[in-house]
C-alpha cells in the first residue's frame, strides 16, 4: 500500500563519508552546515544518537526559556533546539532552523562526530554540552529507534546473527559509537568549555546533574525552578509532553515503537543473549582498551 511505499523510498542506505558512516539526509546540507556561524553564547548539544540527547535539550531549554510558556503548547522540541545537520524531505532544514533562532543562548543539537563540527563553534569558544551512554543500552535504543524512524537505515534483525548488537554501534548512522565517544572524550582535554555527562548519572541521581549543569553554565536557578524543572524533565511526563516526545514529526511511527520508550539503564539484558553479550563484550574490550572514557562496570 501507499505508506509503505512512501516509507521505503524515505529509507537511505549508509555511505562511508570521510571515513564515518553517514546518510544523505545529513551530508546533503554538509556545505551550508560547515560555514554555520556559532556565536560566543552558543551551546551545542553534542551526543550520539539516543544517548540522551532529547532529554538534555528539554532540561536546557527549561532552564534558559522555562518562561515562554507558549513554547510549552506549540513549539516542539526539534524546532526549540534545531537538529544543525538535518536535512530530511518536507522539513525545514535543521541550519536553517538554527539561523531563524532568536534565543540568547541559542541552543543546538548535533549528532557529529567531534571532527564534523563546524569550525566557528571552535573560534567562538561556544559552550558544548555531551551526554554519553553505555554502550549496549544504546544499542537496544538504536536498533528499536530505526525501526520506527523511516528516515534511518532499516534496522534489520536483532537476532539474525550473534555479532548483530555489535553493528548497531559500529555500522549505523554517525558512525561508531567507539569513535564517537573517544572522540569526544579527548576533546575535554584541549577545550576547556565542554562538559561530559553521562546518562546513567542523571537516571541516578537527576538533581545532582542538573546542578552540575548549571555550575557549567553559571547559573543559579531557585531549588523551586530545579524542582520544577525536574518534575517536567521526568520520563513519564515527557512521554505524555507532545512538545517533547517527537509525535508530531510524521516520518516517526510510534505504534512501531515509541521515541519515549523505556528510559530505563540496563534494558540491554532483555534483549541480548548471553551468546550476543559475549561477542559485544569482546569486541567492546578490544575497541575500548585504550580509551580513558569510563562508563559504569555493573551495567
Ligand atoms: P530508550 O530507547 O532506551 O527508552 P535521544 O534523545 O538521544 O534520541 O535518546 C533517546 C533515549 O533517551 C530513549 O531511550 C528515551 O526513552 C530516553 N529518554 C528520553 N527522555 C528521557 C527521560 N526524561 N528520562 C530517561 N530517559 C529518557
Amino acid at each position: 500500500n501507499s505508506t509503505r511505499t512512501m516509507e521505503s523510498d524515505l529509507r537511505p542506505t549508509l555511505f562511508d563519508f570521510h571515513g564515518v558512516s553517514m546518510t544523505k539526509y545529513f551530508t546533503e546540507n554538509w556545505e551550508n552546515v560547515q560555514n554555520f556561524q556559532a556565536r560566543p553564547d552558543d551551546i551545542l548539544i553534542a551526543t550520539y544518537p539516543k544517548a540522551g540527547t532529547t532529554w538534555i535539550s528539554y532540561i536546557l531549554d527549561l532552564l534558559y526559556f522555562e518562561q515562554k510558556s507558549e513554547r510549552e503548547t506549540i513549539v516542539p522540541i526539534y524546532e526549540r533546539v534545531p537538529f544543525l545537520e538535518i536535512s530530511i524531505p518536507s522539513q525545514p532544514k535543521g541550519k536553517d532552523l538554527a539561523d531563524k533562532l532568536t534565543t540568547s543562548p541559542r541552543l543546538i543539537k548535533t549528532h557529529f562526530p567531534v571532527q564534523f563540527v563546524p569550525k566557528s563553534f571552535w573560534e567562538q569558544k561556544s559552550r558544548m554540552i555531551c551526554v554519553m551512554r553505555n554502550a549496549k543500552d544504546l544499542a537496544v535504543s538504536y536498533f528499536h529507534f530505526n525501526r520506527m524512524n523511516h528516515v534511518q537505515p532499516e534496522a534489520g534483525d536483532w537476532s539474525v546473527s550473534h555479532g548483530s548488537p555489535c553493528t548497531v554501534v559500529s555500522t549505523v548512522v554517525f558512525g561508531s559509537w567507539y569513535d564517537h565517544v573517544n572522540g569526544w572524550w579527548e576533546k575535554k582535554s584541549t577545550y576547556s568549555n565542554l562538559l561530559v555527562l553521562f546518562y546513567e548519572d542523571l537516571v541516578e541521581d537527576p538533581g545532582r546533574e542538573l546542578d552540575k549543569l548549571c555550575h557549567f553554565l553559571g547559573l543559579s536557578p531557585s531549588s523551586e525552578k530545579k524542582e520544577r524543572i525536574l518534575s517536567s524533565a521526568h520520563f513519564d511526563n515527557m512521554k505524555q509532553n507532545k512538545m517533547a516526545n517527537y509525535s508530531t514529526l510524521p516520518v516517526m511511527d510510534q505504534k512501531v515503537s515509541p521515541f519515549m520508550r523505556k528510559g530505563k539503564v540496563g534494558d540491554w539484558k532483555n534483549h541480548f543473549t548471553v551468546a550476543q553479550s559475549e561477542v559485544f563484550d569482546e569486541d567492546y574490550e578490544r575497541k575500548m582498551k585504550n580509551s580513558s572514557v569510563k562508563f559504569r562496570d555493573e551495567i
